[in-house]
């Protein structure tokens, strides 16, 4: 399309303020048509980014006049929202983790492809330049068949999944408010370090190794906490390859996040850390490539994603980093990895004959 994009926003508290609505106010191609949430401050966030109309009432938010919605609500009402846009043709930008089950993730990658709409997960790793620089790579075969993986994740989140959650205010602060512990402390929101964390670490995996889980052994560790704050897991993936999984919730506040991504190949090893900032890919035959990656250019953001969610709806852009498979690959792994840890830890499939008429992961949604 051309012109700007008519955008509807649900879901107004700590990320949508902090990152999204100042993102999408600076652009020029951006109407703000309407926003939607069921928190006091509503009026006070459509005043400060300028959002034509308020709403506590969903339906009322999709029936204006709109090309695209972005849903940073929390975690168990991605699916609904995101389904009810679609069916109305729009673009949609979801927030991590698309949805909570395999079943409703792959659902979402069926409609998007269906319905041709663009759809973006914000995974901000999934955009950094040593990244993308390391997905060329992969992309060129320089590891070979992958055969083993290590996937490692840790967090300064003690305060977000087991306390008090303004503690992350010093990194993205909001006028309005800080994060709703019920949005990531409840069990039955998909509160907890597997969905709230492990799912970048593993969006940036799948994207890069274009790998799709099969089977999964995990267990979890709350510590006294109503979620998870840990995670272990042995993973075999389709065609083999063996990998192994943890995840850290309590860093102390003010460390870097950790992801750690070791890549075995029958040619060569890719080694990828946000934290010290390191790509390297070493082959059996001599080549190797060690990137200059910028001292803190490791750190988290999420500036891209928002930006070129728009950008794919104007035709600036046609690359999507995050799209609705590689976000449904990683709902299936943490789903898989739940179900596990619920039986103490016994081997369970990520994807049965159930759905083999799911979505082939290596192919591009819209
Ligand atoms: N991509 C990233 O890097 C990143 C970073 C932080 C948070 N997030 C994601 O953003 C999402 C929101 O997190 P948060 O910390 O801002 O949560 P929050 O609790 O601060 O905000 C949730 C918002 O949803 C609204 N809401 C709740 N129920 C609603 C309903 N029924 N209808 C309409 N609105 C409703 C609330 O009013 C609130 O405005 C989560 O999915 C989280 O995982 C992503």
């Amino acid at each position: 399309m051309s012109g700007r994009v008519r955008l509807g926003a649900v879901g107004a508290g700590w990320w949508a303020t902090s990152n999204h609505f100042p993102i999408f106010a600076g652009r020029e191609d951006v109407d703000l048509v309407g926003v939607c949430g069921i928190g006091p401050e509503l009026e006070d966030v459509r005043a400060q980014f300028g959002f034509g109309m308020a709403t506590n009432d969903y339906d009322e938010l999709l029936d204006q006049d709109l090309d695209a919605v972005v849903i940073t609500t929390p975690h168990d009402l991605h699916h609904p929202q995101a389904v009810a846009a679609i069916e109305r043709g729009l673009h949609v930008l979801v927030e991590k983790p698309v949805t909570l089950t395999a079943e409703q993730g792959w659902d979402l990658a069926d409609r998007v492809r269906e319905a041709g709409v663009h759809f973006l997960a914000p995974y901000g790793w999934n955009y950094k330049a040593f990244t993308i620089e390391a997905k060329r790579l992969v992309e060129a075969g320089r590891l070979g068949e992958i055969q083993h993986v290590l996937c490692h994740m840790a967090s300064p989140t003690r305060g977000l999944f087991a306390g008090d959650t303004n503690h992350i205010r010093s990194l993205w602060d909001s006028k309005t408010s800080g994060p709703d512990p019920r949005t990531w402390q409840s069990p039955s929101r998909g509160g907890g370090y597997a969905h709230g964390q492990v799912t970048h670490s593993s969006a940036l995996l799948f994207w890069l190794s274009e790998l799709r889980a099969a089977s999964v052994m995990a267990k979890v560790s709350n510590v006294g906490a109503a979620v998870d704050l840990f995670d272990a897991a042995v993973i075999t993936f389709d065609g083999g390859a063996l990998g192994s999984l943890s995840g850290a919730a309590t860093l102390p506040d003010g460390n870097p996040y950790q992801v750690d991504l070791r890549i075995f190949g029958t040619e060569g090893v890719l080694l990828l850390d946000t934290e010290r900032e390191r790509v390297s890919l070493h082959r059996h035959d001599g080549q190797q490539w060690d990137l200059d990656i910028e001292p803190g250019a490791g750190a988290y953001e999420c500036i891209v994603p928002p930006n070129r969610f728009i950008d794919l709806i104007t035709g600036a852009s046609t690359e999507n980093n995050s799209d609705a498979d590689v976000a449904a690959r990683s709902v299936e792994l943490i789903d898989a990895m739940l179900r596990s840890a619920a039986v103490g830890g016994a081997e369970v499939s990520v994807h049965g004959p159930a759905d083999a008429g799911a979505a082939d992961p290596h192919e591009e949604s819209a």
